[in-house]
């Protein structure tokens, strides 16, 4: 492990914690929640961001523990992959009062941290996980098919570079959408195995 990019990492982490200029500061401490920084493998080939942090993540300052985590796990393991093998994020480090979609403002707010977050770790693939990750890459990244519909977009490897060369991303419905359509299980499960293409 790369003990650099992991005190970057703690370091980051840190500043997120004491981020008192959110706007989502206030509810997280009125609720006795915590912020939910990234974690897995500070050298990770592949990323993960998903949208924000849901009650769960929030009582345990942990990504993806929920159900939708348990989701994600399940997919990981049927490309062989375990949580530890990658890094896995959120657009937005504090989690939204009554699971609303993340805000223009609090997007801004962390924009900032993921970015450094990519440079740090450099990662082969980024996984986004769902609409608003997959527009704020395509728009980091300057993607032509950004506003297309994830049922367009999802499985799909789109090429950028970024300053260590090549990157791969690759949009994937957020694992929470398998609970309002179970099709889309076996959608998720052909999609991961782009993963084994492209490393
Ligand atoms: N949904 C997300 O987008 N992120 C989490 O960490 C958990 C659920």
């Amino acid at each position: 492990m790369d003990k650099n990019n992991k005190n970057q990492l703690l370091e980051l982490e840190k500043q997120v914690n004491n981020l008192e200029s959110s706007p989502l500061f206030e509810f997280r401490q009125e609720q006795g929640y915590q912020p939910v920084f990234g974690e897995g493998d500070p050298d990770a080939e592949i990323m993960f961001i998903g949208e924000a942090p849901g009650a769960q993540e929030a009582q345990t300052g942990r990504p993806f523990v929920g159900r939708a985590g348990k989701m994600l796990d399940s997919f990981l393991e049927s490309v062989d992959l375990d949580r530890e093998d990658v890094y896995i994020t959120n657009v937005v480090k504090d989690r939204p009062p009554n699971n609303r979609n993340p805000r223009a403002d609090e997007i801004n707010t962390y924009a900032p941290f993921l970015k450094q977050e990519i440079a740090i770790i450099q990662p082969k693939i980024i996984a986004t996980l769902g609409r608003f990750a997959t527009d704020f890459i395509f728009d980091l990244y300057k993607i032509p098919a950004k506003g297309q519909k994830m049922g367009a977009l999802h499985g799909k490897i789109f090429k950028a570079e970024n300053s260590s060369g090549e990157i791969n991303i690759l949009p994937l419905y957020h694992p929470a959408a398998i609970f309002y359509n179970r099709n889309l299980q076996e959608t998720m499960l052909k999609d991961f195995q782009k993963f084994k293409k492209i490393l």
